[in-house]
């Protein structure tokens, strides 16, 4: 079984001589609240560990038990597995000792084996579940980004500490496209944006069309609006559409993309659009961005068309988020195209 590494912490299979740390928090019952088991007593504890180091030695592995350890002191302070469902699915489950809860080692711990998972495991789709009352746990589903997909009413026993028998439980699973799709958001988020002003704009021209900027909107933090540029698209003096340019990256944009344009019906077929954007390349630089996003609905040929006679590369159909604006209005997947303003437009 692969040892995982984290920031914090080396994730290894369990060993005998762990059964003391185990046991310090398998056997308290405000640490095992929420748990199917436990608390256990030191027989539990030592099958729990026998079992783990058997699972870890099968080939292919089914089950990975992982115990986590601090790379500081080698403590170690709770343990994780990923146990695989059929060919290309798996459930995952996390458990960290109660003196180390909420300094961020539950997430840590879920993001690694999440990437294990996908990047090298070749998962489909990742699932986890918790009682609807343990926080703690389904804020880390959240926190490494899988998404609730369900409520199951009293489908699991309850809490420890409760008088009622069963608890209501929450399903939340990933899919490794949604994975794929965070690990570019967070590359986006962390590209250069210049931003002191919005910039002096003129003869935004190429002997055809023409660009006039009729709007600069400041950002708006509270809605995670960045600031953004509208122009109104002329050819020979008259209006044929309109270009959005939006200054900076965020998860939202992702989705939405930085650039979005629209031509009037009467004067499609020309290649407007295409030119328009192109046009934009010196506004983009002057914010330090190099790279720009187009999305369009997966069923719009022409915006489609556009993207593509811009040299812009299509990274990713992406799922839309149920918080995202589009999916709200009644979308569900994006084509996500990606142009380069240096390569082309210099
Ligand atoms: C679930 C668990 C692994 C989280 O570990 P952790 O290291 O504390 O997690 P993080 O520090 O990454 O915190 C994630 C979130 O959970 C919150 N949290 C963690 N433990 C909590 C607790 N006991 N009570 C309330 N909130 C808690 C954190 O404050 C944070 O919330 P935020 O996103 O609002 O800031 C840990 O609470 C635990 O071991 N619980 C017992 C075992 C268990 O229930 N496992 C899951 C079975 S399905």
């Amino acid at each position: 079984m692969k040892i995982l590494e984290t920031e914090r912490l080396i994730l290894r299979p369990f060993e005998e001589t762990d059964f003391e740390a185990v046991h310090s928090y398998a056997s308290v019952a405000e640490n095992i609240e929420y748990m199917f088991w436990g608390p256990n007593n030191e027989y539990q504890t030592k099958e729990f560990i026998l079992q783990s180091i058997s699972q870890s030695k099968e080939h292919p592995c089914k089950n990975y038990q992982y115990a986590s350890v601090l790379k500081s002191s080698k403590k170690l302070i709770g343990g994780c597995n990923l146990s695989l469902v059929g060919d290309d699915e798996a459930e995952i489950g996390w458990i960290v000792h109660k003196d180390y809860w909420k300094q961020g080692f539950g997430t840590e711990i879920g993001k690694r084996i999440v990437e294990f998972g996908f990047s090298e495991l070749g998962l489909h789709r990742i699932i986890a579940h918790c009682d609807t009352e343990n926080y703690g746990s389904y804020r880390v589903m959240e926190r490494i980004g899988m998404r609730r997909e369900g409520c199951f009413i009293e489908a699991r026993p309850a809490s420890k500490f409760s008088d009622k028998k069963y608890g209501d439980e929450y399903s939340y699973a990933i899919l490794k496209d949604e994975w794929e799709a965070q690990q570019e958001i967070s590359y986006y988020n962390s590209l250069p944006v210049i931003f002191d002003d919005f910039v002096d704009i003129s003869n935004l021209t190429d002997g055809e069309i023409e660009l006039y900027c009729i709007a600069k909107k400041p950002a708006l933090p509270e809605k995670k609006w960045v600031p953004a540029y509208v122009f109104e698209i002329c050819c020979n003096g008259s209006h044929v559409g309109e270009l959005n340019l939006r200054i900076g990256y965020t998860d939202g944009l992702y989705y939405g993309g930085q650039i979005g344009y629209s031509v009037d019906e009467q004067h499609r077929g020309h290649g407007y659009a295409e030119k328009a954007c192109r046009l934009l390349a010196p506004v983009i630089r002057a914010h330090g961005m190099k790279k720009v996003l187009f999305t369009n609905n997966i069923t719009n040929i022409d915006s489609k068309r556009t993207c593509e006679k811009l040299g812009a590369k299509l990274i990713r159909i992406a799922r839309l988020p149920k918080w995202h604006d589009l999916y709200k209005e009644g979308l569900q997947f994006v084509n996500v195209f990606e142009w380069s303003v240096d390569e082309d437009d210099q």
